[in-house]
């Protein structure tokens, strides 16, 4: 073990959690007692090993790259089905792996001594309406793999991923609370809601430290969206940069909350890194960043992009959307470990349409 090589934030992090005294690496006169007090400390400590399941999506190919910025690249593994990711991943190691296939996953985690599991892989909603079974059966069981796993093995942590699909028609739309009437109609929101009562249950009966957020629609421009009905707002900007109208599925007035991508990476890390006794809520937090409708992002693209359009072709995730929230509250999650975004509409767009060009040049 060559521990030369960390970077300041690994030690820190394993030095802190473990109360142990620790000197900066980044300062070259400490340098050596730093290493001293690593390897007394890892001694008693395993370091974290981070795997990554469904690291190649629109979350994982940004959340993988911040976990090897806190932990160091050799301790994190991004695997997912799709071999073609690997040049994703030019930091850390890649493997493909199919989190369905049990005894693929149980081996990896044993072999590679994983110590922390950010599951991500999910039929999204608009795609799970189109295959419910597959759906269902890839969100729930996966999920049973990973907490079944975490149990028996004993994993420190566990990240799993859940959505404002959780609620449905009867929710309150305006401000959700985080405890309210949930009625999810679509097969994405039916397992989110079953998967959080599973956490839940993990966390209850066999202390598995197992966290998650009920993210809202993620706008990032570093990967393209995965089948999500919030998905539009992604699109939007690929067809700004290109001078391109946009279609939009939903209608100019459908209000959906929203956050843009280094909010949900940081409200991620800043949820993992939480001391346990912080995370008081096991189902999965409400999140929230902002809430906008197609009228407001297009307002905002043009005021970047004057000569900017927009049409409306509504289809089949009208109604999904339609049994969102409009927007949440997630004043527990502000409340228990320190929750706060940092962009509204505005930044948020003048950043993306700076960005995006370079990740995907305009498609004429
Ligand atoms: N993107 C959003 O707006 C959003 C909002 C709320 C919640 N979420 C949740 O965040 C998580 C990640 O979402 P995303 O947008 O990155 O999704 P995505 O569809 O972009 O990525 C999912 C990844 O999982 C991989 N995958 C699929 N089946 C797999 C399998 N059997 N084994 C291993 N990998 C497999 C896919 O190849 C893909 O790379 C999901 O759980 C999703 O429900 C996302």
């Amino acid at each position: 073990m060559d521990l030369a090589k960390f970077k300041f934030p690994l030690i820190k992090n394993r030095l802190e959690t473990g109360e142990f005294y620790y000197f900066c690496a980044s300062e070259p006169k400490y340098k050596t007692k730093t290493l001293i007090a690593t390897r007394a400390f890892l001694k008693h400590h395993p370091m974290d090993k981070i795997l990554v399941i469904g690291a190649a999506g629109q979350l994982g190919s940004e959340l993988t790259r911040a976990l090897a910025d806190q932990f160091g690249g050799d301790q994190v593994i991004a695997t997912d089905l799709r071999a073609t990711a690997s040049s994703l991943f030019p930091y850390c190691r890649f493997e493909v792996l199919d989190v369905m296939d049990k005894e693929a996953l149980w081996t990896m985690v044993k072999k590679e001594r994983v110590t922390q599991i950010y599951h991500l892989a999910a039929v999204l909603s608009a795609t799970g309406e189109k295959n419910p079974h597959f759906a269902w059966s890839l969100n729930m069981d996966s999920l049973l793999h990973v907490l079944e796993l975490a149990k028996e093995v004993g994993l420190d942590k566990i990240y799993w991923p859940s959505s404002i699909a959780v609620f449905g028609p009867s929710t309150p739309n305006v401000n959700t609370p985080q405890f309210c009437e949930k009625n999810p109609n679509t097969v994405y929101g039916i397992s989110k809601l079953a998967g959080e009562g599973w956490c839940n249950y993990y966390f209850e009966k066999f202390g598995v430290d197992v966290r998650s957020l009920r993210y809202p629609g993620l706008i990032g421009y570093k990967s393209l969206p995965g089948g999500g009905t919030t998905d539009y707002a992604v699109d939007i900007y690929h067809k700004a940069i290109a001078n391109q109208p946009f279609t939009c599925f939903l209608s100019e007035n459908t209000y959906l909350p929203m956050m843009y991508m280094p909010d949900a990476i940081k409200a991620t890390l800043d949820l993992m890194n939480a001391p346990k006794e912080s995370v008081k809520i096991r189902s999965s937090y409400n999140l929230a960043g902002m809430s906008f409708s197609p009228k407001e992002i297009f307002a905002s693209i043009k005021k970047e992009v004057p000569g900017f359009e927009i049409n409306y072709q509504v289809d089949f995730r009208q109604s999904i959307a339609d049994s969102w929230p409009d927007s949440i509250d997630d004043s527990r999650a502000r409340a228990d470990w320190g929750w706060k975004p940092s962009y509204d509409l505005d930044s948020m767009s003048r950043d993306i349409l700076k960005h995006l060009p370079t990740f995907f040049p305009p498609q004429f």
